[in-house]
């Protein structure tokens, strides 16, 4: 940590590891404070300089350094800037360091450290330079064994990457398990577990026939909460070998969940580590986003094996390598084990809320960034998400299965190795016949979300319709920026609703015309369908031409969108009347159109629900070059309480009609549940509190958890009369888990009345809460910031000022907590001036911090810019 500016890490100065390690022989002899850490290493000089050998090292006391078997003296290690030089070494040798580290007060979570009772490890980027001293680098790989000594009864399972090969007592009550991965690794995918666990055991037969053991690992007591998790494995399994021919590859495959994690989930080799809110669910206490972000969640792990694990990054620019390719696999597996349009819809939903507004933001950066002071800020909806979109084009433009042969290809080439973008690219290019993705690399290299409109012309005379595309780079882009090569899915639908054309146009000019022949009467054009590419869609369709879309498109995201388009604009022209203190009226056909999707029995529950959503607060402030946070609030309830008030008996209809005799988690059920929850949320607009004690109803008489937080973010939201009464009946019930007690925190934390800040401040002393915990931080303080807009812009300031304060306690503990608390001033420059005044002194207080952290220190200097 340093107060002057840190280091920018720079892509174009990579140079090849000057040593690489063969292979790396630990011994780790666990203790809360003191673990002793043994490291034997085989090491080759990999230049033809002699250079001297400069290790990564943090917060390790150093014990011993032999060379060859002898002790070795001319070293420096410095402990500012986290390194071990080596003055003197030969070109091949072996290397043996004794450190010690102190697992207990490790609170950033990065390295070896105590979640509870469980020792566990997180490498990921660069946490195995806390475990001992490496060449910590994703491109110096390794064979890794681990001899793990603790003591038996408080830890009987220990356990790392790869597969047992020894076990014993020793003497003064301990024990030993030796594990040895066949895989050369990256240290970063290096992990260690011990524990007293529960687990639960099952087998996986692979396609060609060997038995694979799945074990998953947990605190005692919630065995019965792995089951999801543990089905949700053996389809990943059976998905990734039926849809890319890709087969596990050890013998064992074990997942632990622990309740301290910085992330979601960790793919370390054989041995993932996961955030428990990814792991355990019942009926009872998990909501289905919860089973569905479960499953996706495994899957992605279970994935990163081939891609991200056998095929690494070759360092961490290439972050979206592993990343982007693995999150389009996990949206492809959950559209194969679900809904394809739900799935398809809830991600765009996602990208756009968090990617859009990144990428139009202070820390806006392209998928493969050229330059980073701190990696762990690189862990980025853009990298992730965007970078899945980037994938998804390329199998656009190459088709599902020209998709597969370049997959194979990539294996095929890189198998084993560290490798970069442009490796894939060349993959998919020499599988298909050399497609040229010269100009579509530009969606590596730029920023910002490109800008698309659409206009059509129709002669009828001549039966021809000419589409014209024309792209735009946005402001925020590089001055060189160039146009993209973008895969735009078009239909064009008669007046009966018939689809008469459809294809993916390939837009690679500014503007380019496209022209169907043979058009009998004038089509609707509809544009990006499955949101073919990434952009902001803008087209000359009319009002009543959107709510055609909108009750007739073929293409289910686009009959989504339709409704999305045409309420966003009806949003933001009623928020002009909001500032100009002008009356409201909400368009009449609006009303309408909402109505009949409500009535519409052919529509299945879940898209009826998804099409039910009112654009989100942060989607509407991405439109407005100056937010205007209490008129957006303000327009989103009266709108809600509009529809809500004319179709109200609809919607009692429709939430009466849906019966659910036993609790299932299919798809339908789970749509059924959504849209239930969504209309009686809907009611809770209509003027004094008509259906409030429906929505307490619900509460009582809920018999799973999607009901049960469903009712109570409704009631609590809507500042109901049985508002106590309900939090604390939940509290009682659920207050000795922490995974719903999370829920609990987030859905106080999100009220948007003037009383959460009080509550927050009082949250925060609950017994429930720590702050040591990301996950109740995230739940707390992190919900407040992300969703709570109103109140952290309140005009004291005093929102400001309180997530400034807990930012700056908590980077002392975590910086990656913290950094991510301080991208919640990202608005900065968009806030109004007099907020403007009130947060500058806040961001200039953290920055000015003796000891800030590099993480925070690079996000706040981007926001005040
Ligand atoms: N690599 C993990 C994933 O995406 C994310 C992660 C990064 C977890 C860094 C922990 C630390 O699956
Ligand atoms: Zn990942």
């Amino acid at each position: 940590m340093k107060t002057d500016a840190p280091k920018v890490i720079k892509l174009s100065e990579y140079k090849k590891p000057d040593y690489l390690v063969e292979t790396i022989d630990l011994v780790l002899h666990l203790d809360n404070t003191k673990t002793l850490v043994q490291s034997t290493m085989k090491i080759k000089r990999n230049t033809d300089e002699v250079t001297p050998l400069i290790l990564n090292g943090e917060e390790l006391v150093l014990k011993s350094i032999k060379l060859n078997n002898e002790t070795y003296t001319d070293y420096v290690h410095s402990t500012e800037n986290h390194s071990l030089t080596l003055n003197k070494v030969p070109a091949e040798f072996t290397l043996m360091i004794e450190n010690e580290i102190n697992p207990e007060a490790n609170k950033t979570l990065d390295g070896l450290y105590k979640s509870g009772t469980i020792f566990c490890t997180q490498n990921e980027p660069e946490g195995f330079r806390r475990i001992t001293f490496y060449v910590d680098r994703p491109d110096n790989m390794a064979k890794f064994t681990t001899k793990i000594v603790a003591d038996k009864k408080l830890y009987p399972i220990l356990l790392s990457n790869g597969n047992p090969i020894a076990r014993g007592d020793l003497e003064g009550g301990k024990h030993f398990v030796t594990w040895e991965d066949p895989f050369k690794k990256p240290a970063y995918l290096y992990a260690l577990v011990a524990g007293d666990l529960g687990v639960i055991k099952d087998t996986f037969k692979t396609k060609s026939g060997r038995n694979v053991a799945l074990e998953i690992y947990c605190d005692k007591g919630n065995e019965n909460k792995c089951h999801h998790a543990m089905e949700s494995l053996k389809k990943s399994m059976k998905w990734d070998e039926d849809r890319f021919g890709l087969e596990y590859d050890l013998d064992i495959y074990m997942i632990v969940a622990v309740d301290a994690f910085n992330m979601g989930a960790m793919e370390n080799k054989g041995l993932n580590i996961f955030n428990s809110a990814y792991v355990l669910a019942d009926q009872k206490s998990a909501t289905d986003t919860n089973f569905y972000g479960i499953e996706s969640v495994i899957g992605h792990e279970y994935f990163h094996n081939w891609t991200g694990n056998r095929i690494t990054c070759r360092d961490w620019f290439q972050l979206t390598l592993k990343e982007g390719l693995t999150v389009f696999r996990d949206q492809e597996f959950s559209a194969d084990m679900n809904s394809r349009s739900v799935e398809r819809i809830q991600s765009v939903m996602g990208l756009r809320a968090a990617q859009f507004a990144e990428d139009a933001g202070p820390t806006s950066h392209p998928i493969k960034p050229a330059t980073y002071m701190e990696i762990n800020n690189f862990y980025t909806a853009t990298i992730y998400e965007k970078g899945a979109e980037v994938i998804r084009m390329i199998q656009t433009l190459l088709g599902v299965d020209g998709f597969r042969k370049g997959m194979d290809k990539y294996f095929e080439l890189f198998d084993g190795q560290a490798v970069r973008t442009e490796d894939f690219i060349h993959a998919m290019s020499v599988a298909n016949n050399n497609f040229d993705f010269t100009q579509f690399k530009n969606w590596y290299g730029q920023n910002g979300t490109p800008l698309l409109k659409a206009t059509s012309k129709y002669d009828e005379a001549a039966k021809r319709f000419t589409l014209t595309l024309t792209q735009t780079l946005p402001a925020n882009a590089p001055k060189d920026a160039k146009a993209y090569h973008m895969p735009v899915r078009v239909g064009l639908i008669d007046s009966t609703g018939k689809d008469i054309a459809s294809k993916v146009l390939e837009l690679k000019e500014t503007t380019q015309d496209f022209v169907f022949e043979n058009i009998t009467s004038k089509p609707i054009a509809s544009v990006n369908r499955e949101f073919s590419a990434p952009v902001k869609l803008t087209t000359d369709l009319t009002f009543d031409e959107q709510l055609f879309l909108m009750a007739h498109d073929s293409d289910s995201f686009n009959r989504f969108e339709a409704a999305q388009v045409v309420s966003t604009k009806l949003i933001l022209d009623l928020i002009e009347d909001a500032k100009a203190k002008r009356t409201f009226e909400l368009n009449s056909k609006y009303v309408e159109a909402f109505g009949k999707i409500l009535a519409d029995n052919t529509i299945d529950e879940a898209f009826k629900a998804l099409s039910m959503s009112i654009p989100g607060e942060g989607v509407l402030h991405q439109e407005q070059a100056e937010i205007a946070y209490p008129e957006t609030e303000a327009v989103r309830t009266f709108v809600k309480k509009t529809l809500a008030t004319a179709h109200q008996d609809t919607l009692v209809k429709l939430y009466k009609s849906i019966e659910q005799k036993e609790y299932k988690l299919d798809p339908k059920s789970m749509g059924q549940r959504d849209l239930k929850n969504k209309c009686l949320d809907l009611l809770s607009y209509v003027e004094g509190g008509k259906y409030n004690s429906l929505a307490f109803d619900h509460f009582k008489a809920a018999t799973n958890m999607t009901d049960e937080i469903g009712a109570l973010t409704t009631i609590v939201h809507a500042n109901s009369v049985h508002k106590d009464e309900a939090l604390k009946a939940f509290y009682d019930k659920w207050k000795h888990e922490t995974l719903v007690m999370q829920k609990w925190l987030t859905v106080q934390a999100s009220a948007s009345d003037e009383s959460t800040y009080d509550a927050i401040l009082k949250l925060e002393k609950d017994a429930v809460y720590d702050r040591t915990i990301p996950n109740l931080v995230r739940a707390l303080l992190g919900q407040f910031v992300a969703t709570n807009k109103v109140q952290f812009n309140h005009p004291s300031g005093r929102g400001y000022k309180l997530i400034a304060d807990r930012l700056l306690e908590l980077d002392k503990l975590n910086p990656q907590v913290a950094s991510r608390l301080a991208s919640g001033f990202k608005d900065f420059k968009r806030t109004p001036k007099v907020l403007q005044d009130l947060m500058r002194p806040e961001l200039e207080r953290i920055i000015k911090t003796d000891g800030l952290s590099k993480n925070v220190y690079e996000i706040v200097s981007k926001i005040l810019g």
